[in-house]
């Protein structure tokens, strides 16, 4: 079995150190431990599963591909199937914000035991940046993969303090703000046109919660501009 990943999980396979045993929390098809194996970028990958039906799709892909013996499958919510130290290197990827720091909150010591975690939020990603903080966590590369048009942000953190942060730091990432590529370049400006278009309509709203929702995108906005400079 051929597994051709897309750039998403192409660009977080490409940040995982080579010789790390890797985690793949969530990994529904698995095709990310798949193609780490055949890549030789691992040597043992342990892939979990809450869903049944995505848990049996995975034992059957992982059988097809023959590597049963390299991959195990391990069913139950984010990291508690893991013991601390089993693994040096996670991936929690195409999950919202809020669902991947609450699956490092419930298995704090598992999660502060690898070497690195690298994480995919769908959607809240300052909150995921603002509780990673929180738990002590440091932020320690930041990346944006494109695939059919929309953008997706790469977190690689790991257990260690993580100085003092801002604003910025949290809606943006302490990467990114700094990272000049052509594809982050793009994606500032996508999220500032975003924030454009969402402000534009709520001026002419007077009521409370208009004019608080106007009050946060313009902050917002004024972050993301102030990134650009
Ligand atoms: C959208 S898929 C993403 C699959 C793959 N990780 C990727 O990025 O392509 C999300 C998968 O995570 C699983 N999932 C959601 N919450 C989970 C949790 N707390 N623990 C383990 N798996 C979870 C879902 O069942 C689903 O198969």
């Amino acid at each position: 079995m051929k597994v051709n990943l897309t750039n998403r999980l192409l660009l977080i396979a490409n940040m995982i150190p080579g010789g790390h045993v890797v985690a793949d929390i969530g990994t529904d098809h698995a095709y990310l431990p798949i193609y780490l194996i055949k890549e030789g970028i691992s040597t043992r990958v342990i892939a979990t599963e809450i869903t049944q039906g995505p848990f049996k799709r995975a034992l059957e892909n992982v059988k097809k591909a023959g590597l049963e013996d390299f991959i195990e499958l391990r069913h139950g919510p984010g990291l508690k199937p893991l013991a601390p130290g089993e693994v040096q290197t996670a991936v929690i990827a195409g999950m919202g914000g809020e669902t991947i720091a609450g699956i490092i909150r419930d298995s704090r010591p598992v999660a502060g035991s690898m070497k690195l975690m690298l994480l995919q939020p769908m959607r809240n990603q300052p909150e995921l940046r603002r509780q990673l903080f929180s738990m002590g966590f440091k932020i320690i590369d930041e990346d944006i993969a494109v695939e059919d048009s929309r953008f997706y942000e790469i977190i690689a953190a790991r257990r260690q303090s993580p100085g003092p942060f801002d604003d910025i730091d949290i809606a943006v990432g302490p990467v990114l703000r700094k990272k000049k590529t052509p594809i982050v370049y793009e994606y500032i400006q996508h999220k500032i046109e975003i924030l454009e278009s969402l402000i534009n309509p709520l001026k002419t709203i007077n009521t409370a919660s208009g004019q608080k929702a106007l009050a946060q995108y313009q902050r917002e906005l004024e972050i993301w501009k102030e990134v650009l400079q």
